[in-house]
């Protein structure tokens, strides 16, 4: 997708993404789309600890993001002063992480004259399949699942995003996640479970579908870690054991998740749907839901599979998107994250999303 007509003035978009475990940077061209990205993954680092440890996170961010754009604008034929404007993820996140994305964004942008802009990072994952061909066109329903997060959202156009429904607790990836633990797997535990999963089959154990056959749009997946621990308390389970665990937690996930977006594209009678977030890399979700939507005469979107997980590209697209819409910039050079942020209080394009103050 492009993001200008061939008349408007070209821009180049850095995008930064340190919301998390990810160092994202990515390259994006408003008449040439995507130039390239680069990711460091702290997946190893974290390891030892069975999550992500913030302090680490936002350490090894500062090490890795500015040697990370260099390789990205040598390889890409560009320099820091072909910058039109810097794009980076202002929240949702861990806050010291955060600082480090907004803190290098802000300081290129002040040395280089060009306005810094703060992206939601949900908006980053559901704007993402924007950067797929076939890329879907507004208005589509968008299921966001990753390890923190859990929504259904009607998405109108950039900023206008109404919330259908979302996780009462724990969020698909968590559950994923939590899983993975109780059988002794690694972190993060979505393709851990996928994998060992391939040679399980559903239904050797039986886990709960939550909420499956309510009329709302929200989800459960607390009680899946509960069901999962009542299964492996106290036993040792053969290695095809957890196999056919992990199939039917990755099967119960994936029920619920489709049936409630199908009903998200009845009730809101559209039919396109969009899967953005890191769970949505899982393959028996994805066939999962082509199946039931190709049934339905529904469309189902990706962003690439390299691009579901946390990545630069999609902050780059965002910021490209509002920059080139006229979003209003900061006037001074104060800056603030945003570790906790609804992305209902989104607005359109032309929205300033760095403070003014
Ligand atoms: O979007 P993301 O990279 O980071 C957040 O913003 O949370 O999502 C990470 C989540 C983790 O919970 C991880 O276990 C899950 O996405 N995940 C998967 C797969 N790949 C990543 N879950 C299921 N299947 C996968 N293949
Ligand atoms: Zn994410």
């Amino acid at each position: 997708m492009r993001v200008s007509s061939d008349s408007a003035k070209p821009l180049l978009i850095l995008g930064i993404e340190t919301s998390c475990d990810e160092s994202g940077v990515a390259l994006y061209h408003t008449q040439r789309g995507l130039l390239g990205h680069r990711l460091h993954s702290q997946v190893a680092m974290h390891a030892d600890y069975g999550g992500v440890v913030p302090e680490l996170a936002s350490r090894d961010h500062v090490r890795r993001v500015l040697p990370l754009t260099q390789q990205l604008l040598a390889t890409c034929e560009h320099t820091l002063a072909d910058l039109d404007a810097i794009a980076y993820t202002q929240g949702p996140g861990l806050a010291g992480a955060l600082l480090v994305g907004a803190s290098i964004a802000h300081g290129l942008a002040y040395a280089l004259n060009v306005p810094a802009i703060g992206i939601h990072h949900l908006e980053g994952h559901l704007l993402s399949p924007l950067l797929a061909d076939p890329a879907p066109a507004f208005p589509f329903v968008a299921l966001l699942v990753s390890g923190g997060h859990t929504q259904l959202m009607r998405v109108a156009g950039v900023g206008e995003y109404q919330l259908l429904g979302e996780t009462v607790d724990d969020a698909a990836g968590e559950a994923f996640d939590k899983t993975a633990q109780l059988l002794g797997l690694g972190y993060p535990g979505g393709p851990q479970i996928a994998r060992l999963a391939e040679r399980g089959q559903p239904g050797k154990f039986k886990l709960p579908r939550p909420m499956l056959n309510r009329g709302d749009f929200n989800f459960s997946f607390s009680g899946l870690k509960t069901a999962v621990l009542t299964a492996v308390r106290g036993k040792t389970l053969s290695e095809s054991d957890k196999a056919h665990l992990a199939a039917e937690c990755q099967a119960a996930v994936a029920d619920v998740l489709v049936a409630k977006a199908l009903n998200a594209l009845e009730k809101t009678e559209l039919n396109q749907i969009v899967i953005a977030g890191g769970v949505g890399a899982n393959q028996h979700l994805r066939r999962q839901l082509d199946h039931a939507a190709a049934r339905l005469g529904h469309r189902v979107f990706y962003p690439p599979l390299d691009l579901c997980t946390d990545n630069g590209a999609m902050i780059a697209l965002a910021g490209a998107l509002r920059v080139s819409a006229g979003a209003a910039t900061a006037t001074t050079r104060a800056f603030d994250v945003r570790p906790r942020w609804d992305l209902e209080t989104l607005r359109g394009p032309e929205q300033a999303l760095t403070p003014l103050s």
